[in-house]
């Protein structure tokens, strides 16, 4: 790869690494799924999933990123050439992730215009789902566009496109070394406000107080809470999407890995209890002022940023009209930058493989990806969005972590990985590692990947189904596609 393909320094890199990590999960995902697992006790079984998934995973794709410098279908191609084809299927589901992120970051800015008014009105869920997405569950909804939804998400994209068209330090770099910083500096913001409002106390309480049951040890021991919590790392550390992979071959030599990743981690962790700090903060405060209590109160993804907190915002008298712009400033620049890591992997991979530059192959990614988000601007739009993410995570990006622990820990020799995780680090990874690598994780997440896809195929509607089915078929031809086309590039 070139050489203007490489990070200026360490730090760049991991500013646009916790960029990736911290995202719409951390904000809107991660309470929820605390709260509803357990509160307090959930931080037991989500200790675990960051010592023994999360950063275990993450120096699995520093190594084989900054060993072999290149995207994941030269790597695999190189291994043998009828491997090529995983790769792009591994490759492919971020950039399908990307399509619909990118309509979650449109309706964002509209929600951020609309906070310096309140101009969503005060039945916040009629606004959303009616007045704003004129949602539907009549597939024929897919031939309504929404035009105010559809600029918003052109206008998405293009902030994409300008990013990501332009050299990697002065793009991407650039824009997490501005936009990480910002984001935390404001969310803290809007989390010490937030504990001070009334009835936030009850709010933090309800997060952190384990919830026991009559036997604390069974309660402790139940499947679900687990699978909760390796879901939300898997998610929130962007894992398996070779985004990591991906920046790590943009490094240059020298750097510590193992330092590198483990605060990644931890500070993606940190941000997310943070937040959820300020979340049940506010909905403390939701829950005194209309007395309903914190369980009816509640959610999480979209429901929570678009009609509980804007209904929280017009209970705030002025505040609200500085709280809700922070507030989905904040989300804008979190989702913008793991948007922005999505691109990457195919980006990387089409340039390594038709020579592309990087600016040619983001141009094609961008207009592509806009075409098919188009879809979700429809008046179907959310549900087919609601469908794929589902689909998405429970598939595809379980399935991507067992694929990428098979071909680096029994096809590829894992002692090379190994050998480059520890290169610059006094801490080493050794037997532990390996056996995490090699055991643990295949198993505990092939075990959830196959609870997941048979809830999700066996308990669902016959629409869900055939959506599914057809996602299934794009994610299968389009590798085998890019497989068949002839390299443009002589040692690929
Ligand atoms: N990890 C990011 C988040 O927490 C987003 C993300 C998820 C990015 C999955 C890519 C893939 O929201």
């Amino acid at each position: 790869m070139a050489e203007k393909n490489q990070w200026e320094n360490a730090f760049t890199f991991m500013m646009a690494m916790i960029g990736s990590a911290v995202g719409l999960g951390n904000i809107w995902r991660f309470p929820y799924i605390a709260y509803s697992n357990g509160g307090g006790k959930f931080i037991i079984p989500y200790i675990v999933a960051i010592l023994c998934v999360g950063i275990p995973f993450i120096y699995v794709e520093y190594g084989a990123g900054y060993r072999f410098k290149a995207s994941l279908s030269k790597i695999l191609r190189n291994i043998n050439e009828k491997y090529e084809v995983i790769g792009w299927f591994v490759l492919i589901i971020p950039y399908l992730i990307l399509t619909y992120y990118t309509c979650i970051i449109g309706w964002n800015i509209i929600y951020l215009f609309l906070s310096f008014f309140k101009g969503w009105g005060p039945d916040t869920d009629g606004f959303f789902t009616q007045s704003m997405l004129h949602s539907t569950t009549n597939p024929m909804g897919i031939f309504s566009i929404v035009i105010p939804i559809f600029l918003s998400v052109a206008f998405a994209w293009v902030i994409i496109w300008f990013i990501s068209h332009r050299d990697l330090n002065k793009g991407l770099g650039k824009a997490c070394k501005i936009l990480i910083p910002l984001l935390f500096f404001i969310m803290a913001g809007i989390v010490f406000y937030s504990i001070t409002l009334p009835g936030a106390s009850a709010g933090i309480h309800a997060l952190f107080t384990p919830q026991w049951g009559s036997d604390p040890l069974g309660d402790l021991l139940n499947l679900n809470i687990w699978l909760a919590a390796f879901g939300q790392i898997v998610f929130s550390l962007s894992l398996g999407l070779c985004i990591m992979l991906t920046y790590s071959s943009y490094l240059p030599k020298g750097v510590n890995l193992v330092k590198n990743g483990f605060i990644v981690a931890i500070t993606n962790s940190a941000f997310e209890i943070f937040t959820a700090v300020g979340m049940f903060s506010i909905i403390g405060y939701m829950s005194l002022t209309s007395h309903v209590p914190i369980d009816n109160v509640i959610t999480d993804g979209a429901g929570l940023a678009f009609i509980v907190l804007p209904s929280v915002f017009n209970t705030m008298g002025n505040a609200g009209y500085i709280i809700g712009p922070l507030f989905f400033i904040c989300l804008f620049f979190a989702a913008i930058t793991s948007a922005l890591s999505l691109v990457e992997p195919l980006s990387a991979a089409l340039s390594d493989k038709f020579g592309m530059s990087r600016e040619k192959a983001t141009k094609y990614i961008c207009v592509v990806g806009f075409l098919i988000s188009i879809i979700y601007t429809s008046g179907y739009g959310i549900t087919l969005l609601t469908y794929f993410d589902n689909f998405l995570n429970q598939f595809g990006l379980l399935l991507t972590i067992i694929i990428e622990c098979i071909i680096f820990g029994w096809i590829y020799k894992i002692e090379d990985i190994i050998e480059t995780i520890n290169e610059n680090s006094k801490i080493k990874m050794g037997k532990l590692w390996k056996f995490i690598i090699k055991y643990f994780i295949p198993i505990v997440i092939g075990f959830m990947w196959i609870k997941g896809n048979f809830d999700n195929f066996v308990n669902e509607g016959f629409m869900k189904t055939v959506i599914q089915l057809i996602l299934l078929a794009v994610m299968i031809l389009v590798p085998i596609i890019l497989t068949k086309l002839p390299s443009k590039v002589e040692d690929y």
